[in-house]
């Protein structure tokens, strides 16, 4: 390297990044990689929007108020380049995907926008962008084989190094009326079996102890592998089965959990429950969507199951495990929906007695199937009533569940000071509930603990500090804040 460019090199301040995640867990999937791109373009974390150099929102596009949080952002960040014009604006993620040039029509501050299949792409496109001016770059789809194009596959910074997310598949197959993902996001690909177990045993050689496997429909992983196979001209059942994979990661030395989200129900096999029920480090915990209680609602999703059909997978499900907890996510509102239709989501939301449930108001996405139907969109007061009488529903099993637990000794791998009493530690059990309790220790991020339920509300436990049943094992800490 010539003297000059040394110099250079040497003297000139590395730039500052400032990650903010809008939406899904994907979506923060997505955020680690482009801080782990970042990093490895020597650039380092920024502590806030004022003096960072280069500010990405990654955005998601799956709710309506995603949308409205992303412009409201873009217009607080166009005053703070305003005073400092250097500062760079970039825009990725599920939005991006969808409204493309629409971005910088709306925002045209904004120095970059880049889609969901070119992450791998970020620091690239920042370097070009800051040489030819403002650039958009949305690819419509991922390469099937190219294997540098799974997030997981890239450098990664994470918030808290003692958990990870590991993508096991992307993008969707189904065509669920109401949801954006399979057009933003593209058809299924999984990920090798082979390649996610290396990531899982780096990950756990690290120090991280729980990884939560990620996908739209984690239950038909494998499935194109499989069918790849049999193109080939392969007779046997080729593995691996999504069942295959939760096992094997288990048995990883030092991953002490496993979570995995999201399955489809209609997808959800009695070969997975199994792995879930003879795997101990899968923790007992299924978040199995059903978004109504009413079939002839589900059948206008195109969803594949009916409310029996489900209720019947979850039966089996806690037969399997008797201590499972399950939540689940329910839309209220969806087209068409009527009185009749929303009793029905009331009663099998009391049968399926959730530990806890996301509500969602049906927002129309345009470019879905359900977006076209508007002529029998349902009365936004209607929706709130609704949505009222659900969560009481809800609360009320949230609160059973965990009233339930008090007296017990949990294991809790601590999350760190709660967010409203900095004296008060948070940890979340396996079942994935959040504990907060007094401790006259302070206990590292990471931490495994026994801790005695003392007390219940619907969205948390109380409890007393038992005893540290493992020290955290992980060095890093992340630099990405959500949104
Ligand atoms: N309107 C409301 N909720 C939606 N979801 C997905 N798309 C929509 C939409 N258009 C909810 C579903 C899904 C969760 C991630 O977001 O309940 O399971
Ligand atoms: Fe969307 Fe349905 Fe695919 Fe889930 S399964 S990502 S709701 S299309």
């Amino acid at each position: 390297m010539e003297p000059l460019n040394e110099t250079i090199e040497s003297t000139e301040k590395p730039k500052s990044y400032l990650i903010r995640t809008f939406g899904c867990q994907m979506n923060e999937h997505d955020s680690e990689r482009i801080a782990g791109l970042m990093e490895a373009d020597g650039m380092i974390a920024a502590t806030d929007v004022e003096t960072a150099d280069v500010v990405v929102l990654n955005t998601c596009c799956i709710r309506e108020n995603a949308d409205n949080k992303l412009y409201g952002t873009l217009g607080q960040l166009k005053s703070v380049k305003d005073r400092r014009p250097g500062m760079e604006i970039v825009v990725s993620g599920c939005l991006a995907q969808k409204d493309q040039e629409g971005i910088r029509e709306r925002a045209p501050y904004v120095d970059l926008v880049f889609g969901t299949h070119n992450v791998h792409r970020a620091t690239d496109l920042l370097h070009r962008s800051r040489i030819e001016g403002p650039l958009t770059e949305i690819l419509a789809e991922t390469v099937a084989d190219d294997y540098e194009l799974f997030p997981s596959a890239m450098p990664a910074r994470r918030d808290q190094g003692h958990n990870a997310w590991v993508t096991i598949q992307i993008g969707c197959d189904n065509s669920c009326a109401f949801c954006i993902v399979p057009a933003v996001r593209g058809e299924e690909i999984s990920r090798p079996f082979d390649r996610l177990l290396a990531e899982v045993a780096g990950l756990a050689a690290d120090g991280v102890t729980e990884v939560t496997l990620l996908g739209q429909n984690v239950n038909s992983y494998g499935r194109d592998l499989t069918l790849a196979a049999r193109q080939a001209g392969g007779t046997e059942r080729v593995r691996p089965l999504f069942a295959d994979l939760l096992r094997a990661v288990g048995a990883v030395d030092g991953i002490r959990r496993v979570r995995y989200t999201s399955p489809h129900p209609k997808d959800l096999r009695p070969e997975t429950i199994l792995a879930m029920a003879e795997t101990p480090e899968v923790c007992d915990h299924l978040h199995l969507p059903v978004q109504s209680g009413s079939d002839r609602v589900l059948a206008a999703m195109h969803r594949g199951y009916t409310a029996e059909r489900y209720l019947e997978k979850l039966a089996a499900a806690r037969a399997a495990m008797p201590d499972l907890a399950v939540t689940t996510d329910i839309i209220v509102g969806f087209p068409g929906e009527t009185d009749e239709d929303f009793e029905c989501t009331l009663e099998l939301a009391a049968a399926a007695e959730y530990d806890s449930a996301y509500q969602f108001i049906y927002s129309p996405r345009a470019g879905t199937e359900a977006a076209e139907w508007a002529d029998q969109f349902v009365e936004p007061t209607v929706i709130t009533d609704r949505f009222d009488r659900l969560k009481v529903v809800l609360e009320r099993s949230a609160l059973a569940k965990h009233e339930a637990r008090i007296g017990r000794v949990e294991e809790v791998v601590i999350e760190g000071p709660s967010r409203k009493d900095p004296s008060v530690l948070s940890g979340r059990t396996g079942q994935n509930k959040l504990v907060h309790f007094a401790s006259a220790q302070s206990l590292r991020v990471g931490t495994y603990a026994e801790v005695l339920v003392t007390g219940a509300a619907p969205h948390f436990l109380r409890g007393e500090l038992v005893s540290v049943t493992a020290a955290a094992r992980h060095r890093t800490r992340i630099p990405v804040s959500a949104g």
